[in-house]
C-alpha cells in the first residue's frame, strides 16, 4: 500500500482551490499510512500575527475534519508538534543547493514587491521536502502548484541516497483528474487562491450558498455562447472543470449536456453542485467549531502518532549523515 504525505498552510481562508485540488481525495483515498498535516512552519515565513496563526490552525483542522479526514483511519497533526520537520530541513538544508531553490516559482511569485524578504521564504521547499521525506511517502495529493516542490523533494532525496547511502523513499506528486488547478472568477490568467486579494474571485468554504452562486453567476466568461473547454474560453473551461471535479462526470460529457444552452443555465448548474458538494462540509464544520478543545485533543494525539514515524526517519538519516549518536 502506497504512503502518502500531504500538508497545508493555515494561512489565509480555505477556498474551493484548496478543496477540489486536494482535500477531497485527500478524504476519499485515505487510509492507515496516510499522513496530512497543517504545516506552521510554513506559515510563519511571512509576516504574521500569532494570535491569528494560532487560531487558523484549529480552523483549519475543523475544515480538514468536515470535509471527511477520519483521524482513525489516517493521521491528522500540526507540523510543529513534530520537531524533526525542523531538524531534518536543517540536514536537507546541506544537500539542496542555492541554484535550485532560486528556480522555484512560487517563491519568485511570493517575494516579489516584498521589501523584507525571509530566508525561510526562500528555505521553504527544503522544509516541504523534509515533511514529505520523513514519513517515506511514496506519493503526495496536492494541485498542479506544488509540482516543482515535490520535484525538488525528489531531487533533494534522490542525492542524499547517492551520498549517504539509501535513506529516503523517491516520493511522486499526484494530481485529481480534473480540480488540479482552479482558477480565479475574476481573472481566469491566476489561480484561485486567498480571498484577501480577490474576494469576488474566490469562493471561501465559509462562504453563503448565496454568496457562492453570485458569485459563480458573476463569473468571468467570453462573448460566445458555447459551453466548450478551450484555451480562449479560458473562464468556461475553469467552470466546466470545477462541475467536473464536483460531480465527477467527464468535461466531454458535460459539453455535451449543455449543447443549446446558454451561459445563464450553466453557471446555474455549477453553482447548485458546488453548493451540493459543499453543503456537508460546510454543516459538519460548524459543529466542529463548537468544540476547539476536541480538535485539539484529535491534533495531539495525530501527532504522537506522526512523530514515531518521523523519530525513526531521524534515528537514521543522523547515523547516514555521521552524527555522532548520543
Ligand atoms: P497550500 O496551503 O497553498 O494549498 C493546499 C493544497 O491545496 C491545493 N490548491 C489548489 N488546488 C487546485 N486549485 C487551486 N486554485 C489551488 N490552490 C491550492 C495545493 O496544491 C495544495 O495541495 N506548500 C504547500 C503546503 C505543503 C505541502 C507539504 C504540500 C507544505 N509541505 C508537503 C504537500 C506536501 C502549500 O502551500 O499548499
Amino acid at each position: 500500500m502506497a504512503r502518502v504525505f500531504s500538508g497545508v498552510q493555515p494561512s489565509g481562508a480555505p477556498h474551493l482551490g484548496n478543496y477540489l485540488g486536494a482535500w477531497s481525495r485527500w478524504a476519499r483515498e485515505q487510509s492507515d499510512g496516510h499522513f496530512y498535516c497543517i504545516v506552521d512552519l510554513h506559515a510563519i515565513t511571512i509576516p504574521h500575527d500569532p494570535a491569528v496563526l494560532r487560531e487558523r490552525t484549529v480552523d483549519l483542522a475543523c475544515w480538514l475534519l468536515a470535509c471527511g479526514l477520519d483521524p482513525d483511519a489516517a493521521t491528522l497533526f500540526v507540523q510543529s508538534h513534530v520537531r524533526e520537520h525542523s531538524e531534518c530541513t536543517w540536514i536537507l538544508n546541506c544537500v539542496a543547493s542555492m541554484g535550485e531553490l532560486q528556480r522555484m516559482v512560487q517563491f519568485k511569485e511570493k517575494s516579489e514587491g516584498r521589501d523584507f524578504i525571509s530566508v525561510g521564504l526562500f528555505d521553504y521547499p527544503v522544509l516541504q521536502a523534509a515533511d514529505i521525506l520523513l514519513y517515506h511517502a511514496d506519493e503526495v495529493p496536492v494541485g498542479e502548484d506544488q509540482r516543482q516542490h515535490v520535484e525538488l523533494t525528489r531531487d533533494i532525496a534522490q542525492r542524499f541516497n547517492s551520498r549517504f547511502g539509501d535513506t529516503f523513499t523517491l516520493p511522486r506528486a499526484t494530481f485529481p483528474k480534473t480540480g488540479a488547478r482552479i482558477m480565479d472568477l475574476q481573472h481566469v490568467d491566476r489561480k484561485m487562491s486567498k480571498s484577501a486579494e480577490s474576494p469576488q474571485g474566490t469562493i471561501d468554504l465559509a462562504d453563503s450558498e448565496e454568496a457562492t452562486r453570485k458569485k459563480i453567476m458573476r463569473a468571468v466568461t467570453d462573448s460566445g455562447s458555447e459551453v466548450r473547454a478551450a484555451p480562449d474560453k479560458q473562464g468556461i473551461t475553469n467552470l466546466l472543470d470545477m462541475l467536473s471535479a464536483a460531480t465527477g462526470k467527464d468535461v466531454a460529457d458535460l459539453e455535451a449536456h449543455f449543447v443549446g444552452k446558454g451561459y445563464g443555465d450553466f453557471k446555474r448548474e455549477v453553482a447548485e453542485a458546488v453548493n451540493g458538494v459543499l453543503r456537508p462540509v460546510r454543516d459538519r464544520y460548524s459543529e466542529l467549531r463548537d468544540d476547539p478543545a476536541a480538535v485539539e485533543d484529535l491534533l495531539r494525539k495525530g501527532a504522537d502518532r506522526a512523530r514515531a514515524v518521523a523519530a525513526a526517519t531521524m534515528d537514521g538519516v543522523r547515523a547516514r549523515v555521521g552524527l555522532l549518536l548520543r
